[in-house]
């Protein structure tokens, strides 16, 4: 017999039919009419299923008696209704066997529920628990809606190095990637000599795909990355990982409107997604994680994004009566504090927050004509704040140029990003949005630690 997820299961119903299913078990409860419960699930969806193991079973006191949290089996049976409430069928057991015992005095998972400050102990075993299943199947869900998304608009699907020499945020957030010994490297003229290191010359973990996507979007048109990304910022909050990640789409011919109105059908179209695709997964965080958040995740699905300038916003924060942590005026960057001001108290809709000051933004973002500002957005949710960031780049090579001088940024790095205004140069726009911060968003869980597999933080590596 062909075995089933149990999703498919429980999908179809038919009472009647012999099935195989496999999994882990939840519990076990001993009846006193001589046959046992067993709570059994693959994570295929939300719920496991019941089965029913007979006393009449040839292994029913020496080993299913002997099954227990965390222990693996499969089961062959016969689909019944449920006499219980709360689902509609069960398998009553025809054979079960066993392929993993579970000791219950040393399994780290507890029946109770347990923090999820705990369970990043057990990194390895919580998806196990149903919530960290339900955020596996959320992130994939979402996943598999963004390709499905720009494939519908015909970008195309680019894989970018992971390993770079430029730093294309010019923020200085790198890992460096090195085969010397760090304990005693070649040196000539009292400085490491990088001629010996593996690639001839520095190099680091990439903190973003999008000076190489600028480079294919100005061949064909739309393309967007979807890779694992890196930072070496030592902020040790609720919304940073030091790998995650991150979306970048990038479209030629286009500009910071265009860019505004991508961002906010794609972001619309993760939630409308997930809502049509994940409905258990989501009653589940509306009812223990987050209350409310179907109601808002409806909302955003179907409301317009406001579209505001930084000007405008930080006169708005200005005269907002609110203590905040850290003072702003013009020429400061927001800091979350604000952004979740913005977007839950001032307007308690989502934000597009539009042109802001040169000096707190990359070097590549297009110079408005007012000398001070640039074509930079960010995309702004309630609850989390940022969630994408993003611009029209510099197409100009003077004025690009004129940038990088006055950021201070290697020029002869970016040699081949300024080819690409030397060599039919046309405005294009792009952003970036980071997976995890949406994951956070669509189940409510308030760590970013706690919707990514095995997060990366300062001083944690393990897993
Ligand atoms: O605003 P950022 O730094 O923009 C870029 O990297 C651009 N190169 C994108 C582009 O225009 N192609 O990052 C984009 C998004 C942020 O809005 C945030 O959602 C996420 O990436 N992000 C992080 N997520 C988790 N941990 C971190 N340390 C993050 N840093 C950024
Ligand atoms: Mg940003």
């Amino acid at each position: 017999m062909k075995r089933s997820l149990i999703r498919y299961v429980l999908d179809r119903g038919d009472y009647g039919t012999e099935v195989r299913i496999a999994g882990w078990v939840r519990t076990r409860r001993d009846s006193k009419g001589g046959f046992s419960f067993i709570e059994v699930n693959d994570g295929s969806v939300f719920s496991g299923i019941q089965v029913i193991a007979d006393g009449e079973l040839p292994n029913y006191e020496t080993e299913i008696r002997a099954l227990s949290i965390g222990s693996a089996i499969a089961v062959d049976g016969i689909l019944v209704e449920s006499p219980g409430a709360g689902q509609k069928v069960e398998v009553r057991a025809t054979a079960v066997r066993v392929y993993g015992y579970s000791d219950p005095d040393l399994y780290p998972l507890q029946k109770k529920r347990m923090s999820f400050e705990k369970l990043r102990d057990v990194a390895h075993l919580r998806p196990r628990t149903n919530t960290f299943g339900a955020v596996a199947r959320v992130r994939n869900a979402l996943a598999y809606a963004t390709h499905r998304f720009y494939q519908e608009r015909d970008f195309l699907y680019l894989n970018t190095p992971m390993i770079t020499a430029s730093d294309a945020e010019g923020a200085g957030e790198m890992f460096q990637v090195t085969t010397l010994d760090v304990a005693a490297p070649p040196r000539r003229d009292g400085a490491v000599d990088y001629t010996q290191d593996f690639f001839g010359k520095p190099t680091y973990l990439t903190v973003s795909g999008q000076l190489e996507a600028e480079a294919y979007a100005s061949a064909l048109d739309r393309v967007y990355t979807f890779g694992p990304t890196f930072r070496a910022e030592n902020s040790n909050t609720r919304r940073h990982l030091a790998e995650f990640w991150m979306i970048e789409p990038e479209m030629a011919f286009a500009d910071l409107a265009d860019n505004a109105e991508l961002a906010e059908d794609y972001v619309r179209y993760l939630f409308r997604y997930v809502l049509e695709n994940c409905p258990d997964d989501l009653a589940f965080f509306d009812k223990w994680v987050e209350e409310g958040l179907l109601a808002r995740l409806e909302s955003i699905a179907s409301s317009d994004f406001r579209r505001i300038t930084y000007t405008e916003a930080v006169a708005l924060l200005e005269q907002a009566d609110v203590g905040f942590e850290f003072p702003v005026r013009w020429g400061t960057d927001l800091q979350s504090e604000h952004e979740r001001y913005l977007t839950e108290v001032a307007f308690s809709q989502p934000l597009i927050v539009t042109d802001y000051p040169a000096e707190i933004k990359a070097f590549y973002m297009r110079r408005n004509d007012d000398g001070r500002t640039v074509a930079a957005m960010d995309v702004l949710l309630p609850g989390v704040g940022e969630i994408i960031g993003g611009s029209q780049r510099e197409e100009r090579l003077d004025v690009l140029l004129d940038g990088i001088r006055r950021k201070g940024l290697p020029e002869d790095a970016y040699w081949w990003y300024l080819d690409l205004r030397r060599f039919g140069s046309v405005p294009h726009a792009g952003f970036g949005l980071g997976l995890e911060r949406v994951v956070q968003f669509t189940t409510g869980m308030q760590n970013i630690r706690d919707v990514i597999p095995f997060p990366r933080t300062p001083n944690s590596a393990e897993f």
